[in-house]
């Protein structure tokens, strides 16, 4: 079965790489986008090779040829988008953060299931040959029992004029609802679910409505403890090298850089008593938005599971919800 797709939002993270991964992607063929402005939609089309523009997420909707949708937009409008998708019988990629909040994601999860459509979350980080790399070393035992890891992105990214991620409600908030949900969903990736959050979430630098910092201590099933590091308010002159994931095990250490590649580019050792095995990449290497596009229309053709759920987006926004409780009460909160 072919994936043929409509992009709702079409702007910078569906014109830097989702519709070049949908062009490269075998079984995948982009057929209309939307964007608020006709013209600017049909620019995008052009230039992308769709067939059709819209300006309205209706009009989208209603396409006969659409059979999934690639929600692109600002977190606020992922609800309402993604209920209109399903009832319209589309599959849905959701950028991430999957909704504003818990009740959202949840609702969100409820309409695709009552219309038999999937709902998966583009975390594609889980998709890099690396972080792939790492799941199955961790898996195969490589590093014994894994007690404590620290994953970190962040950058200094102040308000800017029209630019939306500074207002909550359009955004959800903060570093953590942009880049702190990227390390909550690889952390919960690599170490397991969630038990319970402890975390300090403040606004240090700009006067800005969301909280621009924010740093938080998980334990994990299994009882990994580990620290998520999500701020707007530190130059991050170095990317490729502190954005990264450190795993700590009772035998050895996995350490990775970076954790944003958009071709799993990157470094990763893994440290034993046996020495140090190198398993970096190349610049040019696998791109996790192809394999994510392949997991996805293996998905909807009913041939293997739903590679990230609805429910995953939902459980990295309880971790969310959990961290900022737990900055305003003091207390460590435990999550059911
Ligand atoms: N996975 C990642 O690494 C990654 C990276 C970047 C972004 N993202 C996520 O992708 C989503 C989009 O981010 P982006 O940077 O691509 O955003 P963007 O370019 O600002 O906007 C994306 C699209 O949404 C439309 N839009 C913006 N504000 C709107 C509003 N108030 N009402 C209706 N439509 C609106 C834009 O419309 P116009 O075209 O008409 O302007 C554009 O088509 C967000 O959820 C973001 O968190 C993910």
């Amino acid at each position: 079965m072919t994936v043929s797709w409509g992009i709702l939002g079409a702007g910078r993270i569906a014109e830097s790489q989702m519709a070049p991964a949908i062009s490269a992607a075998p079984g995948h063929e982009l057929i209309a986008v939307t964007r608020r402005d006709l013209a600017a939609a049909q620019q995008f089309a052009d230039k992308h090779g769709a067939r059709r523009a819209y300006d309205s997420d209706e009009a989208l909707l209603a396409d006969p040829q659409v059979n999934a949708v690639y929600v692109a937009t600002p977190p606020h409008l992922h609800a309402r988008q993604a209920r209109l998708a399903a009832q319209a019988g589309k599959h849905i990629l959701c950028e991430k953060p999957l909704a504003l909040d818990t009740g959202e994601a949840q609702r969100m999860i409820d309409a695709a299931r009552a219309n038999n459509v999937d709902l998966t979350v583009c975390y594609y980080q889980r998709f890099n040959a690396r972080h792939q790399r790492i799941k199955a070393l961790l898996a195969a035992g490589a590093i014994g029992q894994v007690t404590a890891a620290r994953i970190s992105f962040s950058e200094r990214f102040p308000p800017q004029p029209g630019v939306w991620h500074h207002d909550p409600a359009i955004s959800g908030g903060g570093p953590l609802m942009d880049l702190g949900v990227h390390c909550i969903d690889l952390i919960r990736y690599f170490c397991g679910p969630v038990q319970s959050v402890a975390a300090l979430v403040d606004t240090l630098v700009d006067s800005s409505p969301v909280a621009d910092t924010a740093t938080l201590l998980l334990r994990h099933e299994g009882g990994a403890q580990t620290v998520v590091t999500s701020h707007w308010t530190t130059a991050n002159h170095d990317p490729e090298r502190f954005n990264r994931v450190e795993i700590y095990g009772a035998e050895g250490t996995i350490v990775a850089a970076p954790i944003q590649a958009k071709d799993s580019a990157g470094t990763l050792q893994l440290i034993t008593a046996e020495g140090i095995q190198d398993f970096s990449v190349e610049p040019g290497g696998p791109r996790p938005h192809l394999a994510l596009l392949e997991s996805f229309a293996a998905a909807v053709a009913g041939k293997s599971p739903n590679p990230i759920p609805g429910e995953e987006g939902l459980a990295g926004l309880a971790v969310v919800e959990a961290a900022r409780e737990s900055a305003r009460s003091g207390r460590r909160i435990e999550l059911a």
